[in-house]
Order: C-alpha cells, then sequence, then structure tokens
C-alpha cells in the first residue's frame, strides 16, 4: 500500500537535488562567465576557461564522475585539487593544473553571480542558489 508513495517522492526528490545541487553540472563558459569573473580573476579568458574545462573532465573523470564545480564553495577547490593529486598521485602538468582551478573557482559556488558582474537587475532567474548565499 504505502509502496505506491515511494516513486512519487524518489522523484520529487531526485528534481529538487538536480535543481538546488547542480551535482554533476559542468556548465560550459560563455562570454558572460568570462565578464562575472573578472573582479575575482582579473584576466581570465574565455579560451581558459574552456581548457580548464575540458582539461578538468580529461583529467577528473576517470575514478568517479566529476563533481559539478558548484558542489563547493571556491576556497574548497585548490585544497581538493591538491588532495586527489597527492592521494591518488593523479600527475597533471602544472599550467593545466592552473586551468582546472581557475576554472572550478569560475564555476564554484563562492564564485560572482551575474549581478554582481554589472548586470541590469537584481537577481536574474536562473542565478538564484540557495546554497551560493553563505
Ligand atoms: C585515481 C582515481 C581518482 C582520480 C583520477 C580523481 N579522483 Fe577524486 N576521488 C577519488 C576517490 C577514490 C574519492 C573518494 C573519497 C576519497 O578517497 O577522498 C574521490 C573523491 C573526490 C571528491 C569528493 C571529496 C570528498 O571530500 O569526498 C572530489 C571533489 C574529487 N574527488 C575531485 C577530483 C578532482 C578535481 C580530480 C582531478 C584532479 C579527481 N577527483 C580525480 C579518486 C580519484
Amino acid at each position: 500500500m504505502t509502496r505506491r508513495l515511494i516513486p512519487a517522492s524518489t522523484v520529487l526528490g531526485a528534481v529538487l537535488v538536480l535543481a538546488c545541487a547542480h551535482a554533476g553540472f559542468v556548465p560550459q563558459p560563455t562570454v558572460l562567465d568570462v565578464e562575472r569573473v573578472q573582479p575575482v580573476d582579473p584576466g581570465l579568458s574565455l579560451e581558459e576557461l574552456q581548457a580548464g574545462r575540458a582539461a578538468y573532465v580529461q583529467r577528473c573523470s576517470s575514478c568517479h564522475p566529476v563533481h559539478g564545480p558548484g558542489e563547493y564553495r571556491g576556497d574548497q577547490w585548490p585544497g581538493l585539487l591538491a588532495r586527489m593529486q597527492r592521494e591518488k598521485k593523479i600527475k597533471i602538468p602544472e599550467h593545466e593544473r592552473v586551468l582546472i582551478e581557475r576554472y572550478l573557482v569560475a564555476f564554484s559556488s563562492t564564485a560572482p553571480k551575474l549581478a554582481a558582474a554589472g548586470v541590469v537587475g537584481q537577481e536574474p532567474v536562473g542565478s538564484v542558489h540557495p546554497s551560493a548565499s553563505r
């Protein structure tokens, strides 16, 4: 009897997780992201963001699905990267590691949102992210 309730709540739970946590969501950078991150990472280019994403997916997806950059704060990513390299013996050229780190920080939960980059409007629909307000 109560079994009938499980699928509905499971589906709702999954939808909420996808909507709120962006688990495993690895966004493609755009020119808007380049503008958005200038205050915290001046000079970071679209090419560098794209290269960082590519290197991230290539280097970090062999053992587990890649974690969405938005799952962690910007100040957590450098330590996570370092720990993975150290404990899992992952060899990444330094210039690539830097690109990966800049990409992850640019899309972390604490990265500047579009509104902070001077885009008209206080809270553009879609950028409201409960876990980012910490
Ligand atoms: C050789 C296998 C391997 C590779 C490659 C790998 N990881 Fe991991 N990762 C693991 C394992 C195993 C765990 C599970 C928990 C642990 O050991 O910390 C993990 C957990 C994680 C976590 C969760 C952290 C936590 O505290 O639970 C993050 C984030 C992460 N990895 C990021 C990365 C990044 C970024 C890269 C690319 C530099 C990467 N991983 C590449 C094996 C790997």
